[in-house]
C-alpha cells in the first residue's frame, strides 16, 4: 500500500509542489489548505490530490481534519509541515495580532498537526515529519521579528521531537528554504526583493520544485538514519 503524506499549505506555492512531487513519487497525498477555495479547486483539478479545508491553527480543527483524512485515505505516515504566513513589520509597529497569526500559523501548527499522528506513527513504528523553516529563521530578518521566531522555533521542535521519535522509526527534519519564487515573496517590496536575490550566489529565486526535491529525498524509507537535520536550500544564501 502506498503510504499517505499530508501537505499543509499543500495547494500553492512550496506546498503545492510537494504535494505533486509526492504523488509523483507514489504517495497517497491529501493537501490541507486554509482559505482560498478557487486556487485549492483549481489544484485538485489539475492535480487530482484531495484537498481538505482547515485551519492549522486551531487545535481541534487539526483533530477533526486528521480524522477526516485517515477515514478516507488510511493512516498518516508522512507529515510535511509547511503552512506558512508572514505579517512583515518592524517591532515598534507591530500588533500582537500580527505576532500572534504568525506564531500560531507557523509555529503552533506544528503541534497541532503533529500531536494527531504521532501516536499512530510511534505504534506502528514508522513515521516521516518534515517541517519548513526558512532562512530567516536561521539568519533573521528585518521586519520579521515574529516570522524568524516561529521558523527558528520549528528548529528546536525537530530536533526535540526527533530525539522522541528515533527509537520507534519515526524521523524529523527541517528542511530550510531561502526566498522562493511564490506569492509570498512576490509580495514583498520589488526594490527589497532586488537587494535580496543580489545576495544569493546561484543567482536567482528558488523554485518550489528545489524545496519539494528536498523533502522527497527526506520521507523516503531508506532516509531513516536522518533524522533532526537542517537541510538548507537558499542557493548558497546562508550557508549554516
Ligand atoms: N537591514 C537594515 N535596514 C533595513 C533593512 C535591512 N534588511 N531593510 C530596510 N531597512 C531600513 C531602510 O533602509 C529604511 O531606512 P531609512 O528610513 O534610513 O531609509 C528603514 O529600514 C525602513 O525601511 P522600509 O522603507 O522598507 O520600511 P517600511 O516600514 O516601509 O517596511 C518592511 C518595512 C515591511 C519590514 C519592509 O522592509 C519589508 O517588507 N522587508 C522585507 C522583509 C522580508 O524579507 N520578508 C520576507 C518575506 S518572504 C518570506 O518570508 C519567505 C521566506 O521564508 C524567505
Amino acid at each position: 500500500m502506498p503510504r499517505v503524506a499530508v501537505v499543509t499549505g499543500g495547494t500553492r506555492g512550496i506546498g503545492r509542489a510537494i504535494s505533486a512531487a509526492l504523488k509523483d513519487g507514489g504517495y497517497h497525498v491529501a493537501a490541507v489548505y486554509g482559505g482560498d477555495d478557487e486556487a485549492a479547486q483549481q489544484f485538485k483539478a489539475d492535480s487530482g490530490i484531495p484537498v481538505y479545508k482547515f485551519d492549522v491553527g486551531v487545535f481541534t480543527a487539526c483533530a477533526d481534519g486528521v480524522k477526516a483524512i485517515e477515514t478516507a485515505l488510511g493512516p498518516v505516515e508522512i507529515l510535511v509541515n509547511n503552512a506558512g504566513i508572514t505579517r512583515d513589520t518592524t517591532m515598534h509597529r507591530m500588533s500582537f495580532e500580527q505576532w500572534n497569526a504568525v506564531i500560531q500559523t507557523n509555529l503552533t501548527s506544528c503541534f497541532n498537526m503533529s500531536r494527531q499522528v504521532i501516536e499512530g506513527m510511534r505504534a506502528r513504528g514508522f513515521g516521516r515529519i518534515v517541517n519548513i523553516g526558512s532562512i530567516n529563521g536561521q539568519a533573521g530578518q528585518f521586519g520579521q521579528t515574529n516570522y524568524a521566531a516561529a521558523k527558528a522555533g520549528m528548529q528546536g521542535f525537530t530536533k526535540s521531537l526527533a530525539q522522541e521519535g528515533a527509537a520507534r522509526g519515526i524521523t524529523v527534519n527541517l528542511v530550510a528554504p531561502g526566498y522562493v519564487e511564490t506569492d509570498m515573496v512576490r509580495a514583498m517590496p520589488a526594490d527589497v526583493l532586488e537587494k535580496i536575490v543580489a545576495r544569493i550566489p546561484v543567482g536567482r529565486l528558488g523554485k518550489a520544485e528545489d524545496i519539494a526535491r528536498a523533502v522527497l529525498f527526506l520521507v523516503a524509507d531508506g532516509a531513516g538514519f536522518i533524522t533532526g537535520s537542517t537541510l538548507s536550500v537558499n542557493g548558497g544564501q546562508h550557508m549554516y
